[in-house]
């Protein structure tokens, strides 16, 4: 059962425990005059989904669907948000758009630039692009600048049927996961390069006050240390001559 939680004024956390991987998913629903959700989540999950959002609003009022990157877990559902909320548009980076986006989706994106602000009422966002940060040449980070939310995707992912929200290191439990899967399939899901570092340091200048993790819990605090720190995480798991 999908669990909902306002993890601060306006911004829902709709998270969904996979027993059988040890992982959350988690969505997030902004509360304003044209509501936002970030990651549409899996195609399997969209009914427990859509269920759980119209808890908190009537999801055919949906306004704005965004993700970070091409990935099932992140859009695999918008072609059915789209369907059941009529005015939805995608938002992405515009690589994504180029590249996936237009072609799988039934509406066209709004594919952001640095140049593009998106405001919803309260609430304005920006995408900081983040090349192969978590992954995927397409990736991006939106940024809440009201509220100082950074919905960061699979940055600072970790395992368990974590708590909701936490001031505590996440930096401990991101790189035990990384560690894990680094020895499973999926190693080498998250890639170093010589930008990984600036990009997230830029990241930490924005200041946030709340990092909104995807599989794992969220974080309030200083934010900014965590992500300085997040790329020393980042090097020492990935910066090898061999996966
Ligand atoms: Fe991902
Ligand atoms: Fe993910």
């Amino acid at each position: 059962m999908a669990i909902i939680t306002e993890i601060a004024p306006d911004l829902f956390r709709i998270s969904i425990y996979a027993q059988h991987i040890n992982m959350q998913f988690n969505h997030f629903l902004v509360r304003d005059e044209e509501p936002l959700l970030f990651h549409t989540g899996l195609k399997a999950m969209f009914p427990e989904l859509n269920e759980a959002v119209a808890k908190v609003i009537d999801p055919a009022s949906l306004r704005h669907i965004a993700w970070s990157h091409f990935e099932s877990d992140e859009c695999g559902a918008l072609n059915e948000w789209l369907e059941i909320a009529p005015n939805a548009q995608p938002v992405c980076t515009l690589v994504g758009k180029i590249v996936n986006v237009d072609d799988f989706s039934i509406r066209p994106a709004f594919g952001m630039t640095a140049d593009d602000i998106l405001r919803t009422g309260k609430y304005s966002y920006r995408f900081h692009r983040s090349p192969h940060i978590p992954h995927g040449w397409d990736a991006g980070v939106l940024f809440e600048e009201v509220s100082k939310t950074l919905f960061c995707s699979d940055l600072f992912h970790h395992f368990g049927d974590a708590e909701p929200m936490t001031s505590s290191d996440l930096i401990g439990p991101t790189q035990l996961a990384m560690q894990q899967m680094q020895t499973g399939p999926l190693a080498g899901y998250m890639p170093y390069t010589r930008q990984t570092e600036g990009v997230l340091r830029a990241l930490a200048e924005l200041k946030p006050e709340t990092l909104a993790v995807m599989h794992g819990s969220s974080f309030s605090g200083n934010c900014a240390g965590m992500l300085v720190d997040l790329a020393g995480v980042i090097k020492e798991n990935f910066d090898k001559e061999r996966i």
